[in-house]
């Protein structure tokens, strides 16, 4: 069985990943994550007994720690989904995004290329380090402009998606410098299970629930492409066994909707599990724009399909509704990952920012 080292493990995405992992078996486990306000040990849960899965507490900034974890478990791949992940909180405070998404990427790339010089030939064939960002990098397109293929144009207009350029392009120069088998996805707005409620979907379910305001940026008309993270997931795991180093490969779930329909999908799927308190739809508030709020993303996703054959297997229909069984069955994980922070960022990102709820 191969051994990955996962950085941001606790997270959403990478909790998902995780545990797919480990549930088919697919490699033993390193998981180093720094246990932000946005990684969570009850998403790991489930692993609890696992023997094949290591929880280690720590930075991927800390070139030391992580060359012993390399020295230790000889990894065959390095798998990075750490980062500060939320724009709303990149534009209050984009230093942390410089921190972790630039200079922590960085320092996993060096820690990796030093650990993969003193690998044997065929070892060294065998290795890949793999970075997960995100469609932001290639900026916004207009209403009828085509879908981002792996060539478009890097044009980041939030100080998150800039931080995540830089770090592609950091991943591309480990590659193209000194050899490094890097791949690099970009993939488009996730959703499902353990996402953090600061994000449009869990945090449009927990206001509705409560009977809050939902808060719709501007026009609500800004549209975005919707992947299940267990696709997600699926996807990565056939670029990290089939894809080519250097390589990089856009994913979607082919669901591309403007705010306002998720949101008032979402009310819908409520009002059908809690009648009395229809329509949900009553409650959704235009707020305050995002500034610098990109319009439109889209992924042009045919590389991966034609490539390694991978497409999306959960319909935006089906994985909304599990997503909203998710966290109505799953009270305790909100209440348990909503802790001072989440409430103080409520107050930074609506009110200070002037979106009036
Ligand atoms: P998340 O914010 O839920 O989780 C990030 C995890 O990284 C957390 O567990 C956190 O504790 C950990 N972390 C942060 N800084 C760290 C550090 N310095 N060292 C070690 N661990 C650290 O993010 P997510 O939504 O799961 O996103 C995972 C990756 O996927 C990110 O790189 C993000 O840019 C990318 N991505 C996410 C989406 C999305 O829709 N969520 C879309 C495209 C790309
Ligand atoms: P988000 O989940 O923050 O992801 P991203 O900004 O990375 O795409 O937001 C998804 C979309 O939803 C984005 O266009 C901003 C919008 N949005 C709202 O309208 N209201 C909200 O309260 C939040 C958090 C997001």
């Amino acid at each position: 069985m191969q051994t990955w080292l996962v950085t941001g493990g606790a997270g959403f995405i990478g909790a998902n990943f995780v545990l797919a992992a480990r549930r088919l078996g697919a490699a033993r486990v390193v998981n180093l994550d720094l246990l932000t306000y946005a990684g969570h040990p009850e998403n790991l849960e489930s692993l609890k007994h696992d023997r094949d899965h290591e929880f280690v507490h720590g930075d991927i900034g800390d070139e030391p720690l992580v060359a012993k974890l390399l020295a230790e478990h000889r990894p065959d791949a390095i798998v990075n989904f750490a980062a500060e992940s939320h724009v709303d909180r990149s534009i209050l405070g984009p230093q942390a995004f410089i921190q972790t998404n630039i200079v922590g990427t960085h320092a996993l790339l060096a820690g990796a290329l030093k650990h993969w010089q003193g690998l044997s030939a065929a070892a060294q064939r065998a290795f890949r380090f793999l970075h997960v960002s995100t469609d932001e990098v290639y900026g916004s397109l207009g209403p009828n402009d085509p879908a981002f293929s792996e060539d478009h144009q890097y044009q980041p207009n939030s100080p998150y998606a800039a931080s995540k350029a830089a770090a592609d392009h950091l991943v591309r120069a480990y590659h193209h410098t000194y050899g490094l088998p890097t791949l690099t996805t970009n993939c488009s707005n996730n959703y499902g299970p353990y996402q953090h409620p600061e994000k449009l979907i869990p945090l449009m379910i927990q206001n509705a629930v409560a009977g809050r305001p939902l808060p719709v940026y501007g026009d609500g008309r800004q549209v975005r492409d919707w992947l299940y993270v267990e696709d997600h997931c699926d996807a990565i795991r056939a670029v990290l066994d089939k894809g080519k180093p250097a390589e990089t490969y856009n994913i979607g779930g082919n669901a591309e909707k403007p705010n306002i329909e998720i949101v008032q999908t979402l009310c819908r799927l409520l009002d059908g599990r809690f009648p009395d308190k229809a329509p949900h739809a009553r409650l959704v508030q235009h707020v305050s724009d995002r500034p610098g709020h990109d319009r439109r993303y889209a992924i042009n996703a045919e590389k991966i399909k034609r490539e390694l054959g991978w497409q999306p297997a959960v319909s935006f229909a089906q994985g909304i509704e599990r997503t909203v069984h998710w966290y109505l069955d799953n009270d305790a994980w909100v209440k348990a990952v909503s802790n001072p922070d989440h409430r103080d960022w409520l107050e930074k990102n609506y009110q200070q920012q002037g979106r009036g709820i």
